[in-house]
C-alpha cells in the first residue's frame, strides 16, 4: 500500500480526558469524532478502559449511533467489555493490554501466552460482525499467534520506535518492518499506532503493508494548540459583549 491509501484513525480518549478533569459536558468527544470526520478521518478511535478514566460506556453508545465512519473500539479482553462490544457492535475492535495503574497501554497483548482467553473472545466478536485487530509488539511468536487466532488486523505497536532515539530507534523501525512482512506473508492485515506525532511520522511511514495508523495523543494535543487563537479571540468577543451590554 502506498502511503497516499494508508488510513487515519483519531482517537479521541484524550478530548474525554480533558473533559473528565472537570466533571463537565465539555468538550464532547462525539462533537470532536464529527470535526474528524468533516476533516477526513477514516476512522474514530476509542478506549473504553475499566477504569472509565476517560471515554465512558455513553460515549460508545452515542459514537457508533452518530459516526459515518466505522468506530473501532479499542478493549481489555475481560467479559465486561467484551459484552459491551457485543451490544454496541462498533465496526471494528481491537484487544489490548490493560494494567489500571499505567499511564497509556504499555506494550502489546500477549496472544501467545493467552490464547486460552483471546482466541474465544476473537471468535465471539469476529461471528457478532466486527473486524477484529489484536495489539501486539512486532514479535514474530506473537504474529504467529494473532494469525492462528483468525482475527484478520494486528496493530502493530509502534511505542518503543518513537520512544527512543538514535540506533535504538532504528533498530525497532527494522523490528516493525519485519514485523508487518512477517504478518503479511501469515495472511494478516497491519495497522500501526501509539506515540505516533509529526516528527516521527516519516519513520513509521517505511513500515510496509500498512492498512491503518491510529494515532490520537499528538492530534489532541496539537489541536489544543492550534485552536488557542480563535478561543482567546471568541471569548475576548464576549468579554466586549459584556461589557457594551452593561455600559
Ligand atoms: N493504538 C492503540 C492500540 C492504543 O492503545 C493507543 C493509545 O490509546 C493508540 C493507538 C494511540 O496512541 P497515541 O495516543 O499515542 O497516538
Amino acid at each position: 500500500m502506498s502511503s497516499t491509501d494508508i488510513r487515519l484513525g483519531v482517537n479521541i480518549d484524550h478530548v474525554a480526558t480533558l473533559r473528565q478533569a472537570r466533571g463537565t459536558v465539555y468538550p464532547s468527544p462525539l462533537d470532536a469524532a464529527k470535526l474528524c470526520e468533516q476533516s477526513g478521518a477514516h476512522g474514530i478511535t476509542v478506549h473504553l478502559r475499566e477504569d472509565r478514566r476517560h471515554i465512558q460506556d455513553a460515549d460508545v453508545f452515542a459514537l457508533q449511533e452518530a459516526l459515518r465512519i466505522p468506530l473501532n473500539l479499542e478493549m481489555a479482553c475481560v467479559p465486561e467489555i467484551i459484552d459491551l462490544a457485543l451490544t454496541v457492535r462498533p465496526a471494528e475492535v481491537c484487544m489490548v493490554p490493560e494494567r489500571r495503574e499505567e499511564l497509556t497501554t504499555e506494550g502489546g497483548l500477549d496472544v501467545a501466552g493467552q490464547r486460552a482467553a483471546v482466541f474465544p473472545a476473537v471468535q465471539r466478536l469476529a461471528s457478532a460482525g466486527m473486524v477484529v485487530s489484536l495489539f501486539v509488539e512486532p514479535d514474530l511468536r506473537q504474529l504467529d499467534a494473532c494469525a492462528e487466532s483468525g482475527a484478520p488486523y494486528v496493530e502493530l505497536h509502534t511505542g518503543r520506535y518513537c520512544e527512543t532515539q538514535g540506533d535504538e530507534q532504528v533498530h525497532e523501525l527494522r523490528r516493525l518492518i519485519e514485523g508487518a512482512h512477517h504478518a503479511h506473508t501469515r495472511g494478516l492485515k497491519v495497522n500501526a499506532g501509539h506515540g505516533i506525532h509529526l516528527g516521527n511520522i516519516s519513520g513509521i511511514l517505511e513500515i510496509p503493508h500498512l492498512d491503518t495508523l491510529n494515532i490520537g495523543h499528538s492530534i489532541v494535543a496539537r489541536a489544543v494548540l492550534v485552536g488557542m487563537e480563535r478561543a482567546v479571540k471568541e471569548m475576548l468577543a464576549a468579554l466586549r459583549g459584556t461589557a457594551e451590554n452593561g455600559s
